[in-house]
């Protein structure tokens, strides 16, 4: 029987990527609910592509004009409602979460409390929300299935390993545009330049964070949650070619890594057909022309983001949604051009210095703080009459 899958955030670039490995894979796959958040063009495509069931956009006036396009093809919804009701439709299987941001937050939940497997793209949820997410996870008995690279990468390094005989992991960092730049030369950074990745096409989020290095930082939280690992065992290494995803070694100093192209399709194709594995003809990696592998430590005094991620970690408790939630506000700030690109990371220190954690097990607790940290971030931004400098 044929995988039935749901996907929020469909017109993402993990998203478009899911639904390129779903249309390779017609056998193995059929889409049943869609859901974004205000491009209805392209919801409207693959709506036509796809044939789902239910597709959602967040937004009201993007999902009416979608409803007057193609009204007749599917169910069509929108608000949050839609979004929860694309995330615990019944007819499906799996949702591979892929919204960014907090807003992922209460559909990954409701999903998980409606029995889906889940195919986590959506980092920001783990981050924010990590051991309440993991509570409902083993209550409702489903699965959180990687999709970022790297967890990925553990995880299929991670197969037939007894988890006690894990000693680290180490998570690769391609180290972002600015790699060797010194905090003198990231003043002037513009940001085309940021959005500018060397490896990887992604959405603007996430690309703003590989180059702070906050992406490693949140992706830290994302491995400790995942694989149950102390924060003494999350080992960060720069590699710039992105060909080692990354690697665990175990207590007999086995150090196992997942290689392969810098590709999305193949972690969210693993995603998917967990515990198999199934033929594509995506690119392969060819040894000979790859070229010499680098690695090195990442320079944490200039991309301080990477420690302040360990250190909200460490905190526990309702710091980490609040380092998240303020990085997501002061990376809006950068991309709207009100900012420049190393008060990302001041904003989100100095929002963390004045937060007093408290216990982070329910869902209004963390939203509290999500909230309270953008209210943070907009209240300095203004304070100080625009950018923060
Ligand atoms: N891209 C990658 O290669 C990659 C790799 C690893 C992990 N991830 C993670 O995957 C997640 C998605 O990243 P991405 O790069 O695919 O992001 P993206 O290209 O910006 O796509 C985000 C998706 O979320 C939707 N969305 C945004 N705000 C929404 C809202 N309020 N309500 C409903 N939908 C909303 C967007 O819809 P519209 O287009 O309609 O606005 C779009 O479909 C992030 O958590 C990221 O960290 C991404």
């Amino acid at each position: 029987m044929r995988k039935r899958i749901a996907i929020l955030g469909s017109t993402g670039s993990i998203g478009v990527q899911t639904l390129e490995v779903a249309a390779a894979l017609p056998e193995q796959f059929e889409v049943v609910a869609l859901a974004a958040g205000s491009n209805d063009q392209l919801l409207a495509r693959q709506i036509e592509l796809f044939h789902p069931k239910l597709a959602v956009l967040h937004e009201q006036r993007a999902a009416a004009r979608l409803k007057a396009d193609m009204g007749g093809c599917c169910e069509i919804m929108s608000g949050d409602e839609g979004l929860l009701a694309a995330a615990s439709y019944p007819e499906v299987d799996i949702v591979v979460t892929s919204l960014v941001g907090t807003v992922g937050l209460r559909p990954t939940l409701a999903a998980i409390r409606a029995g889906k497997d889940i195919a986590l793209a959506n980092k920001e949820t783990l981050v924010a929300a990590g051991s309440l997410v993991l509570a409902e996870a083993a209550r409702h008995g489903v699965r959180l299935l990687p999709v970022d690279s790297e967890h990925s990468a553990i995880f299929q390094c991670l197969q037939g390993i007894n988890r006690e005989e894990l000693s680290r992991i180490i998570l690769t960092a391609s180290g972002g545009p600015f790699r060797g730049y010194s905090r003198e030369q990231l003043k002037t950074v513009t940001r085309e330049a940021v959005l500018r990745h060397p490896n990887w096409v992604m959405g603007n989020k996430i690309t703003v964070d590989s180059a702070t290095l906050m992406n490693k930082g949140l992706e830290v939280m994302e491995a400790k949650w995942l694989f149950g690992m102390s924060w003494d065992q999350i080992a960060v290494v720069v590699h710039p070619q992105s060909i080692v995803h990354s690697m665990i070694e175990t207590v007999d100093g086995t150090v196992l890594a997942q290689m392969g192209l810098p590709d999305m399709r193949l972690p969210i194709q693993y995603a998917l057909t967990f515990p198999r594995r199934c033929v594509n003809q995506f690119p392969r990696l060819d040894f000979i022309k790859m070229g010499t592998l680098v690695f090195e430590p990442p320079a944490r005094d200039v991309f301080s983001a990477l420690d302040l991620a360990y250190h909200a970690g460490r905190l526990g408790g309702t710091a980490p949604a609040v380092l998240n939630a303020a990085n997501e506000q002061a990376v809006s700030l950068f991309l709207a051009g009100s900012i420049s690109f190393l008060r990302i990371v001041d904003l989100v220190r100095r929002v963390l210095e004045k937060h007093a954690p408290v216990r982070a097990d329910d869902i209004d607790t963390i939203l509290a703080a999500d909230q309270w940290a953008r209210h943070e971030v907009q209240r300095i931004y203004h304070e100080k009459g625009g950018d923060v400098s």
